[in-house]
């Protein structure tokens, strides 16, 4: 390689044209996934105190919300539901009338070209918060894999295009998709949040989903934010158990992972920009010290550089708009 003074990298640089010419990365709107609340009722929409512009909404107020984000091209939704009874099975969350099956119908029917992907796990289905059932104060994992094939079943029943098990159970991959095989599914993609971490990062979440644990934590079965090589082991075998696709959560702090699992499995990669990553750009930017849209692109941009092919965040539909 030549350098100073044959290699001048700033004579691309002067002019947007330039530039625009010779930039490696590219965010898209058809890249990004909004992330969505739903619960029962009509003309709901309650906001989140910790993420500003974010609602629990009902399904006839999350379609408005979900037709302006195909509006500016945003790409897909997932679904998170609020149920309004929990027990210790999370059993409304396989219920076909519930909130994310009647949004998942309503959705494929209105705006059929929207990609629908559905959130699958127990916590916010659970009276005691954990993302599976209990069993002497842990997670039982095998007992945990029938409710999530239950709960993806109904899901893909209802017509969603993608489910994507978020609980950190091992072998839930294999028994979702077994699951819907058996029942003609065959042709509902697995999206596997592969490395989910146990992040503090997820604060804000739990307020909009109502699903913090009562007791505890959730470093029984999340993953340790010190490990990578176990990011990796966690996305090959979620592989070889049939994922579609594999995410990496949260994105910002984690983009290392983002760019292994990427560049070692070559499988299609998402990033979950999660809710505190999204609250601290809000709450910055609401105080004046950093810009909220350069700041929200820069970041989405990132995540695309680190590897990711798409993102879910909750600026979806803003960025699009921007884009
Ligand atoms: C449920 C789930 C969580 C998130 C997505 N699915 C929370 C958690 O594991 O506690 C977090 C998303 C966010 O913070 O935006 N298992
Ligand atoms: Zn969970």
């Amino acid at each position: 390689m030549s350098s100073f003074p044959q290699y001048r990298p700033r004579r691309l640089r002067r002019t947007a044209a330039l530039r625009n010419l010779v930039r490696e990365t590219h965010l898209a709107p058809a890249q990004l996934v909004l992330p969505v609340f739903v619960r029962d009722g009509r003309r709901l929409r309650q906001p989140v105190g910790s993420m500003p512009g974010v609602n629990q909404t009902s399904v006839d107020e999350m379609l408005r919300d979900a037709e302006s984000a195909a509006k500016a091209g945003v790409g897909g939704i997932i679904l998170f539901g609020v149920p309004e009874t929990k027990d210790a099975t999370g059993s409304s969350a396989w219920d076909e009338k519930g909130a994310v099956q009647t949004a998942v119908r309503a959705l494929k029917k209105e705006i059929p070209d929207l990609v629908v992907i559905t959130d699958v796990c127990m916590c916010e289905y659970t009276d005691h918060g954990h993302c599976g059932v209990l069993k002497d104060g842990e997670v039982d994992n095998d007992a945990t894999l029938e409710l999530l094939s239950r709960a993806a079943l109904s899901h893909a029943q209802a017509g969603a295009d993608i489910v994507a098990p978020s609980d950190m159970m091992d072998g839930r991959v294999r028994a979702i998709r077994s699951a819907l095989d058996a029942e003609g599914y065959s042709s509902t993609s697995i999206l596997s949040y592969a490395a989910k971490y146990a992040s503090a990062y997820y604060g804000p979440f739990r307020e909009a989903a109502e699903s913090a644990p009562q007791t505890g934590d959730r470093r029984g079965y999340q993953m340790d934010p010190g490990n990578a090589e176990e990011a990796l082991r966690e996305v090959r075998s979620d592989i070889e158990e049939g994922a579609d696709a594999v995410m990496v959560k949260p994105a910002g702090p984690y983009l290392d992972i983002v760019a292994r699992v990427k560049a070692e499995t070559g499988y299609p990669v998402a990033a979950y920009q999660v809710s505190g990553e999204f609250a601290m750009i809000c709450a910055a930017a609401d105080r004046g010290w950093i810009d909220r849209e350069r700041v929200m692109l820069e970041s989405l941009l990132g995540i695309r550089r680190a590897g990711a092919d798409f993102i879910v965040t909750y600026f979806a539909t803003e960025a699009a708009g921007r884009l």
